[in-house]
């Protein structure tokens, strides 16, 4: 990654000329507006949501987190490092710097809520930045978690999937309760979770809206338990 901090933005005047990011923002107001950021982007290091995790971006070239796999084809070809100017012209209009861009967000239209988000940023994406934002209390612990997804090992019998079978329009959901529960095709999930806190090997899980619902999402750990749980039987 080093050799990448000595290519720093090159042809960023253009896209940050018309609003220039002030250095004195106010660190605290940035972190209410990180809450916008949550939903998609977590501040531990490896721990990517819909975006990538944002942990040690700060003066690190953009698009390059090596473990992020679904990078637009513009950001991952990008050739500038985040620092105060990118980062600004990034959160006013993420699609007019880098085209075609996967995060789709609106951009913030006030220069001093960029640069108030900026001095939160410059603190929350240097190395250990989710530690400091925590303690200089900018942010709630779990600003800095964002929405991960809640660990699904451990789950209860009723939640445990001991088998499925597909049969005409309908999933028949077996589970370690002893039940085997109908749903209609359409209303039933199937997911994967990769992650180190999704379900245990060989137990998947189904969630959504509970037992009492109609609609659920059923999560294995892997593809291939995924291939081997679900059958074609009546
Ligand atoms: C709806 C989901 C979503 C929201 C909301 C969102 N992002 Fe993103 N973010 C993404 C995605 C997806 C990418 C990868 C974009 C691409 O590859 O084009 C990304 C990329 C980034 C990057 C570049 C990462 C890298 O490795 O170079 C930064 C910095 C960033 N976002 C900051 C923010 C900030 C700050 C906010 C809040 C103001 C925010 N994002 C809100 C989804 C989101």
């Amino acid at each position: 990654m080093k050799r990448f901090i000595a290519s720093v933005s090159v042809g960023f005047a253009l896209l940050s000329a018309n609003s220039a990011p002030a250095a004195d923002g106010n660190a605290k107001r940035g972190g209410e507006f990180y809450r916008a950021c949550v939903a998609c982007h977590s501040l531990e290091p490896g721990v990517h949501l819909t975006g990538p995790s944002l942990a040690g971006l700060w003066d690190r070239p953009a698009g390059r987190i090596d473990s992020f796999v679904r990078y637009s084809p513009g950001l991952k070809s990008a050739d500038f490092s985040w620092d105060a100017d990118t980062v600004n012209a990034w959160l006013a209009d993420p699609n007019a710097m880098v085209p075609g861009t996967y995060m789709v967000f609106r951009g913030i239209e006030r220069d001093r809520d960029r640069a108030d988000l900026i001095a939160f940023l410059r603190i929350a994406m240097a190395q250990g930045g989710a530690k400091t934002v925590v303690e200089q209390k900018l942010v709630p612990p779990d600003y800095v978690r964002g929405q991960q997804p809640e660990p699904l090992s451990g789950a209860l019998e009723h939640a445990q999937v001991t088998a499925i079978r597909h049969c005409a329009d309908s999933y028949f959901i077996a589970t370690a309760d002893g039940r085997e529960t109908p749903y209609w095709e359409m209303n039933v999930r199937l997911k994967v979770d990769s992650r180190g806190t999704g379900p245990a090997p060989r137990k998947p899980v189904i969630t959504g809206a509970g037992m009492m619902g109609d609609r659920v999402s059923v999560i294995f750990s892997s593809i291939d338990e995924l291939e081997r749980f679900v059958a074609e039987k009546c």
